[in-house]
């Protein structure tokens, strides 16, 4: 069975690229490599496509198995697409609040053409191809505390474009679902950090904006300090608490719930993390303890949008999808993102 991943040349898009094809898949990827990478799709072996999610006639074609593969593995036209992980987004908070048209032109409108290209190819064949779809907890926007750990019935108020772009197109999904019984899984992700064990896929930003990547540029030297956005929250030590997931747990969940909509349609939402909260300052102790290097970091103001806690309940992944983070440590996360690290620049 080909599976069409839009966005496989970025960071999770990728790894989920890797988890389909040690699970028998065929993989075609659509990026267009605004932040994608197109050598992950030559390491990884996939034909990539060079194009824009938007672009109705590229998805017509390649829905029907009549891509043209520009990298990674020769051109060839293949099987007829089965099924979308739909990853494929700008992410940065603070771009889209300067340029809202641009995030939603990209993430909303986009997807909407892939669900009606969808739509059309499955009204073609008499049977639905199934979509699943990569969220974020940012669709929470800033719930309040009692709403710790957050379940996927948690009221949505996504507080920036980025979040409401996201929301929308989970709007659109129900939508499509109930009139047209479009089949979907959408994932709401925590904070996706880690990298492939392997240690030749991981997190390539530019610019970089998360926390992770960054305590380990400062360790290595990269960066002359890191700067800890706001001391005064309500946590412990004051610093912002977030649930980080190992992003090779994320790729797998996409193969489960993929299975899952080949197998009986419908539509589903679920939350992915470990459930479990580490501050600012707790990360940068655990990234100590795994580099042995220390970093110098100082208290900036909070970053504008930053709500103090964001710790998922994800039983629902657990029970519906049978899903079992297999790295949920933060010390294996790190070591693994090290690893990466130095894969790149040492
Ligand atoms: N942080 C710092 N210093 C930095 C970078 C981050 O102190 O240099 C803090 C942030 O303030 C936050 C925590 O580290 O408290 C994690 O920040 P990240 O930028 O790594 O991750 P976010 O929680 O902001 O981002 C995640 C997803 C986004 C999503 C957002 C919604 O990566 O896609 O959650 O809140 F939009």
């Amino acid at each position: 069975m080909t599976i069409l991943v839009t966005g496989g040349a970025g960071y999770i898009g990728s790894h989920a690229v890797r988890a389909l094809q040690r699970s028998g898949f065929a993989v075609v990827v659509l990026d267009n490599l605004v932040y994608g990478h197109a050598e992950v799709a030559v390491r990884l072996g996939v034909p990539l496509v060079e194009g824009q999610v938007g672009d109705r006639a590229l998805l017509d074609q390649l829905l029907r198995g009549e891509h043209a593969a520009t990298g990674g593995s020769p051109a060839q036209p293949g099987e007829p697409i089965a099924a979308v992980l739909h990853f494929a987004a700008y992410a940065y908070v603070g771009e889209s609040v300067a340029d809202p048209a641009r995030y939603y032109r990209n993430n909303l409108g986009d997807s909407l053409t892939l669900l009606e290209a969808l739509k059309a190819e499955g009204e073609r064949r008499g049977v639905p191809l199934p979509m699943v779809f990569s969220s974020t907890c940012a669709t929470y926007g800033i719930p309040e505390p009692e709403q710790i750990p957050i379940t996927e019935t948690c009221p949505q108020r996504p507080i920036n474009p980025y979040g409401r772009s996201k929301w929308m197109v989970e709007q659109l999904l129900a939508d499509f679902g109930a009139a047209y019984g479009q089949p979907s899984v959408i994932f709401r992700y925590f904070n996706a950090a880690g990298a492939d064990p392997a240690g030749d896929l991981g997190e390539d930003h530019n610019p970089e904006t998360h926390l992770i990547p960054l305590v380990l540029d400062a360790m290595a030297g990269r960066r002359p300090y890191l700067q800890i956005f706001g001391d005064d929250y309500p946590t412990d030590d004051g610093t912002c608490i977030r649930d980080y997931i190992h992003v090779c747990d994320l790729a797998d969940a996409h193969v489960l719930g993929l299975q899952k909509l080949l197998a009986e349609e419908g539509q589903h939402v679920y939350n992915l993390g470990n459930g479990t909260g580490y501050s600012v300052q707790q990360v940068i102790e655990a990234a100590k303890a795994v580099t042995g290097r220390g970093l110098l970091a100082h208290v900036a103001p909070r970053r504008p949008g930053d709500p103090p806690v964001l710790v998922a309940a994800a039983g629902k992944a657990r029970s519906e999808l049978g899903w079992r983070p297999r790295h949920p440590e933060l010390a294996t996360i790190l070591a693994h993102a090290w690893a990466w690290h130095q894969h790149r620049f040492c």
